[in-house]
């Protein structure tokens, strides 16, 4: 084994950063004979340096981050800050100076991988981010090698745990979106601030790295179709019920049926209770994955938390290592097939509409006739009728987006028509 350590700077020391530094000194001995050098950790950089950070040498510890990437005898950087900037900046700068970097920043990668990508290319540096999408669960590497021979053709999941334990309190309780996010945030699923998580942005920018790494293509966040969950109600869980189904805030990333195109798009399904993702319960994240040869295979564990998600860094802290032992990169930006990324319009699926409607003969006819007439085919019509008004839940067969969003205008025009109490799409059958 060679004696000279491997020098790791780390970039950030919060939920996740503390994690790494932990187990890099805790099992130090095993990280070595699994590398066959030791790795050091060589810097720390923080905002805030006089906070007590247990187990950490105060001595590497600097707020100059810059400084600590461009020393120049550091290894791999590891960036554990977040946002766009300075982690962007600071990630280049390492490559610039002969470092290799590992990152768990799914918003930058998802808002400006390109640009990490070529200047890791340029400076002959590894990119590595297995945490960034779903936590702990191995899946950027799957798709980025294991799955490197076969043709992906869709990837779904449930890439927030936020959102799922919320959902599925919703799901088990009947409680209400609000009380349901009340009891996430008294449990630390949920931060002060969700937006993120509710609104589907995080999810998103999960849905554009997957999306880019499976078609072999570039797909940015701004690519990405977003609708959060907070709309979602009790009465939507006791329609899905009555089909079968829950619901889910799924992330989709799917080939078009020619081939030509993809489409990647985040907003809440309901999907058949017998389907795998069905039973993803809590916080956890499961992501399903279609491939032309492989058939269909399902990824689950924690999607988040300070220890998984260090587990899946340290990972890719130990296949840089062994890159550079064998002065080798490993796999680098494949975005070959440069497809072109649709529009939501163009994405063809099944709705679930429930309509609030006058209680009267000849409504039901008026209302599949507005579905005819923009070509969604109707599957199954459910009416129940209370106090001459009467709510009406229809169920289409595959159309495409632009079509249903047609219907809907239409039907809102109706006289006979008093609401749109709710629109949702139907998955995973
Ligand atoms: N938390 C998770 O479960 C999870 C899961 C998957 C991916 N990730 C990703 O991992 C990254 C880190 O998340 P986190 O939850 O660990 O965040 P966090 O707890 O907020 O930690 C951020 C760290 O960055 C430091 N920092 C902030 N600005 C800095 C600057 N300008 N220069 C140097 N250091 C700076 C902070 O210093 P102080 O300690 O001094 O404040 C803190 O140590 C994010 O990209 C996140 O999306 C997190």
């Amino acid at each position: 084994m060679r004696t000279r350590p491997l020098k790791v700077a780390l970039l950030g020391c919060g939920v996740v950063g503390s994690e790494v530094a932990r187990i890099m000194t805790t099992h130090a001995d095993d990280l070595a004979a699994r590398i066959g050098a030791p790795v050091e950790l060589a810097g720390v950089a923080v905002r805030r340096p006089d906070k007590v950070r247990g187990g950490i040498d105060p001595s590497l510890i600097t707020t100059d981050a810059t400084a600590l990437v461009k020393r120049g005898d550091i290894d791999v950087v590891v960036e554990v800050i977040g946002g766009i900037e300075p982690a962007r900046t600071l990630i280049t700068t390492a490559f610039e100076h002969g470092a290799s970097v590992v990152s768990a920043n799914k918003a930058l990668l998802a808002q400006d991988g390109a640009t990490l990508y070529a200047s890791a290319q340029q400076h002959g540096q590894d990119l590595y981010y297995e945490a960034a999408v779903a936590g702990a669960i191995p899946l950027i590497r799957p798709l980025r090698e294991s799955l490197a021979g076969d043709k992906i053709n869709r990837v779904m999941g449930i890439v927030n745990g936020t959102t799922n334990f919320i959902l599925d309190k919703m799901d088990s309780t009947g409680a209400g979106y609000q009380e349901a996010l009340d009891e996430a945030t008294a449990l630390g699923y949920a931060e002060a601030d969700p937006t993120a998580d509710v609104e589907g942005f995080d999810a998103a920018a999960k849905a554009a790295i997957l999306a880019g790494i499976a078609f072999h293509t570039r797909v940015r966040l701004d690519d990405v179709y977003r609708e959060g969950m907070t709309e979602v109600t009790a009465a939507d869980f006791a329609s899905a019920k009555q089909m079968g189904c829950t619901i889910k805030l799924l992330a989709i990333c799917e080939r078009a049926a020619d081939g030509g195109s993809v489409t990647a798009r985040v907003h809440p399904a309901m999907i058949p209770l017998s389907h795998p993702l069905a039973s993803v319960r809590e916080a956890y994240n499961a992501v399903f994955v279609e491939a032309e040869a492989a058939g269909r295979l399902m990824f689950y564990g924690p999607g988040a938390g300070g220890s998984p998600t260090a587990s899946a860094v340290l990972g890719d802290v130990v296949a840089v290592c062994r890159n550079r032992l064998n002065e080798a990169t490993g796999p680098g930006e494949s975005a070959y097939t440069q497809l072109p990324v649709s529009s939501m319009g163009e994405v063809v699926t099944r709705y679930h509409i429930s309509l609030d409607v006058a209680d009267k003969p000849g409504v039901l006819a008026q209302v599949a006739t507005v579905f005819a007439e923009h070509g969604v085919s109707i599957d199954t019509v459910r009416q129940q009728g209370k106090d001459g008004e009467a709510s009406l839940v229809v169920v289409t067969h595959r159309a495409p987006d632009a079509a249903l969003s047609g219907t809907v205008e239409a039907l809102r025009k109706l006289d006979t028509v008093r609401g749109v109490a709710s629109i949702m799409r139907v998955e995973g059958e």
